[in-house]
Parts: structure tokens; C-alpha cells; sequence
């Protein structure tokens, strides 16, 4: 399990200040609402639960799953004014939410955490066993061409600095080092954090989907005002159907 997000989770926020949410989940409700019928929504790897804050402001019952301490603290602390959202500290691998969604989300690269196909697949057999069935999955990665053109170099903001170094490991798997420094009102706050992610060809990611019991309904490369993304939208289907 990594544990990168527990150096700077408190800082996520501030580095990832500039998203905007509000097209992304204009986007989301747009996918789910074509789907079903009252959206219920659950956010595996959720971090801070930007996302979901904006979902549980427009009125949507929402769950969060993370397995990081620190990212579900912040998360509940960020959710706790509203009352149908409730955040689950867990691996997405063996999470039971009861009851179930009818719309399972897995946002800003967060499936690149999990580098292996076996890995994926215990992943994606989770979230078809906790989706209603019909009920869509929706991914959101950066693009596999767009890694090293995107993420590595400087990026920096009034109250931060950070620069990423991208090295190669594969055509799909990329190690990343990335040093910070933020700007507090004291001493500026200085780390380094490194990790492994693996991006996708479509293709590689809609056939393990198949595999687990979904249908692709959707493949596009942009989310909302996000471009440079591989955004995949399937639905779970019988097992009869698979
Ligand atoms: C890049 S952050 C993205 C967070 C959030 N989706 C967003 O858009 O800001 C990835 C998150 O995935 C979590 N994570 C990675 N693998 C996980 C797993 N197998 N189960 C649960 N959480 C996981 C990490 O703790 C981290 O909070």
C-alpha cells in the first residue's frame, strides 16, 4: 500500500488548487442521469473528496472510499456538513457499501495506482459486486501519450512549488519524483515524494472492464474542461450477459 499521500495530504488541496470541478461533475451528472434514474453516488479513491462536495452540494447522496488515514480525515472533515455523505476508510478492493450505488466514480488518475492486470481485476470484480446492476463506472486518467508532454517540469502557485521528473519504466509505466515547497506563513515546508503509476491504451483497460462483467459505453479524452484524458463510461451487466 502506498502511503505518498500521507506526506502531503495536507497540502493536496493547495498543489491541485486550480481544477475545476464544477464541468467535471456537470459532465458526471449528464453520463449518470442518461443511466438512472436518482443518481447514488460512491467515489473510490476519493482523497479529499472534492468531488464529492460538489455532488453532495447539488443535492446527491454520496459515498467516498480511500484507503489513506490522513485523505479520509480530511475528507469527513470537508463532507461533515452534509448528511447523506459518508466517507469509508478502505482498500477499494474488499469495500462492501450498503447500500449499493448506482454510480461508482474513480477520478484524477486514481486507477493508476494499481499497476497490475490481476490488480485491476480484483478491482473492477469490487466495483461490478457493489454496483446495482445497470449501474455505470466512470474513470477519469490522463491520456497515456500526454504523461511525460503533461506532468513532468515546474509547476507553482502563490503559495507553492513543485517540480516533477518523470522517468520511463515501460511504455505504460511511469516512475514519478516530484520535490515540494510550500509557502506557509512560517518556514516554507520542503519534501519529496516518489511513486509508480501505470497509464492505459483504452483498449488494455475496456478489455479487463469486459472481463469483470461491463459493457463500454463510452470512451472519450476530455472531462468537462479536462482535456488530455482517457475517460471510460461502462455499465455492470448480468453475469449471464458476460
Ligand atoms: C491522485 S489521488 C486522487 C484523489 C481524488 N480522486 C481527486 O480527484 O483528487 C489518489 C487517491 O487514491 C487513494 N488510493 C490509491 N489506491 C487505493 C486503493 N486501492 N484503495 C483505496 N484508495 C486508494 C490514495 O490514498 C489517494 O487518496
Amino acid at each position: 500500500m502506498s502511503l505518498i499521500y500521507h506526506s502531503y495530504s495536507e497540502y493536496y488541496d493547495l498543489v491541485f488548487s486550480d481544477r475545476s470541478f464544477e464541468s467535471e461533475i456537470d459532465e458526471i451528472l449528464m453520463f449518470s442521469k442518461k443511466a438512472v434514474n436518482e443518481p447514488v453516488f460512491c467515489d473510490m479513491r476519493c482523497g479529499t473528496a472534492l468531488h464529492l462536495a460538489e455532488l453532495s452540494e447539488r443535492g446527491h447522496p454520496v459515498v467516498g472510499v480511500d484507503y489513506s488515514e490522513a485523505m479520509v480525515n480530511l475528507a469527513r472533515d470537508r463532507l461533515s456538513d452534509y448528511e447523506s455523505a459518508t466517507v469509508i476508510q478502505s482498500s477499494d478492493k474488499n469495500v462492501d457499501i450498503s447500500p449499493r450505488p448506482n454510480v461508482i466514480t474513480n477520478l484524477f488518475s486514481s486507477i493508476c495506482h494499481t499497476l497490475s492486470d490481476t490488480g485491476l481485476q480484483a478491482v473492477f470484480h469490487n466495483y461490478w459486486q457493489n454496483l446495482q446492476l445497470g449501474g455505470l463506472l466512470i474513470l477519469d486518467m490522463t491520456k497515456l501519450s500526454a504523461v511525460p508532454e503533461i506532468l513532468e517540469g515546474v509547476d507553482s502557485g502563490e503559495k507553492y512549488w513543485l517540480r516533477t521528473n518523470v522517468n520511463p519504466v515501460s511504455e505504460t509505466i511511469y516512475e514519478f519524483s516530484r520535490e515540494y515547497k510550500i509557502n506557509t506563513d512560517d518556514e516554507p515546508v520542503t519534501f519529496r515524494d516518489e511513486f509508480t503509476l501505470r497509464y492505459f491504451q483504452p483498449e488494455e483497460l475496456a478489455s479487463i472492464l469486459r472481463e469483470t462483467g461491463f459493457e463500454i459505453l463510452k470512451i472519450q479524452h476530455t472531462l468537462g474542461d479536462l482535456e488530455n484524458r482517457l475517460v471510460i463510461v461502462a455499465r455492470a451487466v448480468s453475469e449471464t450477459d458476460i
